[in-house]
């Protein structure tokens, strides 16, 4: 949801409407086009400073705002937990009021809590971008999954899709049920009962399937999510070949599907555990076309969210 006191955040889809959504997509895809052309306006954030600040492990996301940043002309500086105070028993309210006393206006934060953007956007000068917590949110994941889509189908309305895997565990499925239900897609929630809640089954316009034959029979899009094993006990599933077997997308599920139904995976893949190598190298997937949405995203939530400001 966006806050607004004085700054504002984007620290998740839930909450947000389609009239909130909807400008975000847009921009993102003008920023897509200018990012295409290199002629994207380096003036928008210039003498901005943007702290990509990382509890959790990342390559792919960290890169991603930090691309976006300095396309749109910010001082981007990235912190990580490694290098950061926090291993020298630094509170995060602690690291709020130095990133505060650094003057920061746009902080990213990832962390293994859920609410940990939230709790800092509370404490801090900086308008906040959650980029992902714990089991919670990942919105940017949502929107840049959502610009992908719309480009293909024109529309985020009346499709069908398939998100497949460790619902569980995942933020990114949580960000995108939210933002797709709420621009009136339907949703199929594919996985073993292990990692998919029921109590999602209650949601109007889901459906649950521990079969992924039934469950992928006409959907437009197929999301793929990677297994997190780092958030899992033991024993939730069998090995990574009986995974594969079971839930696995490969060549002959895809035909399940509409013909040419889109393929995605928020990354980092693993080959051959959620998805065949030839699905994911396919005509049909659009993962590479994720990555680049995923900038243009970025560009799209820094630029809107300093404009939102209200000036204090
Ligand atoms: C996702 C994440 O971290 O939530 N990855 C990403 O943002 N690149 C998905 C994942 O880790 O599986």
């Amino acid at each position: 949801m966006i806050n607004q006191r004085h700054s504002a955040h984007l620290l998740g889809i839930k909450g947000m409407d389609r009239q909130t959504i909807t400008p975000f997509l847009d921009l993102a895809e003008s920023y897509a086009l200018l990012s295409r052309s290199r002629k994207t306006p380096r003036d928008v954030l210039r003498g901005r400073t943007l702290i990509n600040l990382f509890f959790e492990d990342s390559t792919r996301t960290r890169t991603s705002f930090e691309i976006a940043g300095k396309r749109l002309g910010a001082d981007v500086v990235n912190m990580t937990v490694a290098t950061s105070s926090v291993n020298k028993g630094e509170t995060l309210l602690d690291t709020a009021a130095t990133l505060n006393a650094m003057r920061c206006d746009l902080l990213v934060v990832r962390h293994a809590q859920s609410g940990a953007p939230a709790l800092l956007s509370q404490k801090v000068e900086a308008s906040v971008v959650n980029a992902g917590d714990g089991m919670h949110e990942h919105p940017t994941q949502a929107l840049l999954d959502a610009l992908t889509i719309r480009r293909h189908f024109g529309r985020l309305d009346n499709l069908d899709i398939a998100i497949c895997g460790d619902i569980s565990h995942s933020r990114v499925a949580r960000s995108n049920l939210h933002l797709l239900l709420t621009m009136g897609s339907r949703v199929r929630l594919i996985g073993p009962p292990t990692l998919l809640p029921s109590a999602f089954g209650a949601m109007e316009n889901v459906s649950l399937y521990h079969s992924m034959d039934e469950g992928l029979k006409g959907a437009d899009v197929i999301m793929t999510l990677r297994v997190q094993r780092e958030r899992m006990g033991a024993g939730l599933i069998p090995s990574e070949r009986e995974y594969f077997s079971l839930f696995g997308l490969d060549q002959r599920r895809l035909t399940y599907a509409k013909e040419g139904a889109l393929v995605m995976h928020p990354g980092p893949m693993n080959r051959g555990v959620e998805l065949a190598s030839n699905v994911a190298d396919s005509p049909q997937s659009v993962i590479s076309e994720q990555v680049e949405m995923g900038v243009a995203v970025r560009m799209a939530v820094l630029d809107r969210l300093l404009r939102m400001r209200s000036p204090s």
